[in-house]
């Protein structure tokens, strides 16, 4: 994959910064004393199912505030209620559902809706959509309810709700969870020549092996720290691991339980 790489000092000056930050749920503690500065211009963010992949995007977007810590997205601390405004300039998140992104009965009004939000009048926001639309090859989307859509055509459109915004950057939570291959292949290319930062969580280490930096989640806690190639590979051995030690655990109960018989 072809990388971009942000100047230097454009990137320290607007990077993601986290700092000893805890999120507890309930009880449960998802993300323990984390401290991270994310300045490259591609982040991969891997690790297993309730590892607090999403919970690690929604703190960034200001969507959860942390028990303890500080986040700060290029300059904008997340707890204050006036950089919080504006932080939809600065970073947007596409969700792992898009359902819970997803608000307007069709798809010109979800995208002019990202405008407005922005700061756009109404006429101009849904002229820019139907626009937007247009360049892509997707006029007739426009009216299409969202209802009537499918999950990877939804999510299409959840992206293309950020995308028309260009806020500096994209946190992409599963994006390919959905998607059929051309779509990947045309997402994979799109994220490659975009100039935006991207931060992307999967479970599909095809798509970040490439990235300069990809960070692995075990249980709240940042595992893995590094070149992508390095990080998914330690991963991927890692789960072999896991995955024989239960094959054998499972050979040794079936045993257990003939001679009990
Ligand atoms: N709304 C919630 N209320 C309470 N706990 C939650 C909530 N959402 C997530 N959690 C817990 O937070 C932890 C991290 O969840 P999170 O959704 O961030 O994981 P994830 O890495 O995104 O997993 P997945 O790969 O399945 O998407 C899990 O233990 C989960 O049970
Ligand atoms: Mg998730």
């Amino acid at each position: 994959m072809n990388l971009k790489t942000l100047p230097r000092e454009s990137a320290e000056a607007h990077g993601i910064r986290l700092e000893s930050v805890t999120l507890r749920r309930g009880d449960r503690t998802v993300l323990e004393a984390l401290s991270l500065n994310l300045t490259e211009s591609r982040i991969g963010l891997i690790g297993d199912n309730g590892a607090g992949k999403s919970s690690l995007f929604r703190l960034i977007c200001g969507l959860d505030q942390p028990q303890a810590g500080r986040v700060t997205v290029h300059g904008c601390d997340t707890a204050n209620a006036g950089d919080r405004r504006k932080l939809p300039q600065h970073v947007g998140l596409m969700f792992q559902n898009p359902d819970d992104q997803i608000i307007f009965p069709t798809v010109a009004e979800e995208l002019a809706f990202s405008l407005t939000a922005s700061g756009a009048g109404k006429q101009q926001a849904r002229r820019q959509a139907l626009d937007f639309l247009t360049e892509r090859g997707l006029a007739d989307w426009a009216g299409r309810a969202i209802g009537e859509l499918s999950q990877g055509q939804r999510q299409q459109v959840c992206l293309m709700a950020l995308q028309i915004t260009s806020p500096a950057t994209l946190l992409l939570d599963e994006p390919y969870s959905a998607l059929d291959l051309l779509s990947q292949l045309r997402l994979s290319d799109q994220i490659a020549a975009t100039g935006q930062q991207i931060i992307l969580s999967t479970h599909l280490l095809d798509h970040v092996r490439d990235f300069e930096r990809v960070l692995w989640l075990d249980n709240g806690a940042l595992r893995g720290d590094g070149p992508g190639r390095d990080v998914c590979a330690a991963y991927a051995q890692d789960v072999r691991e896991r995955g024989a030690m239960q094959a054998a655990a499972a050979v040794l109960r079936h045993a257990a339980q003939a001679t009990d018989a």
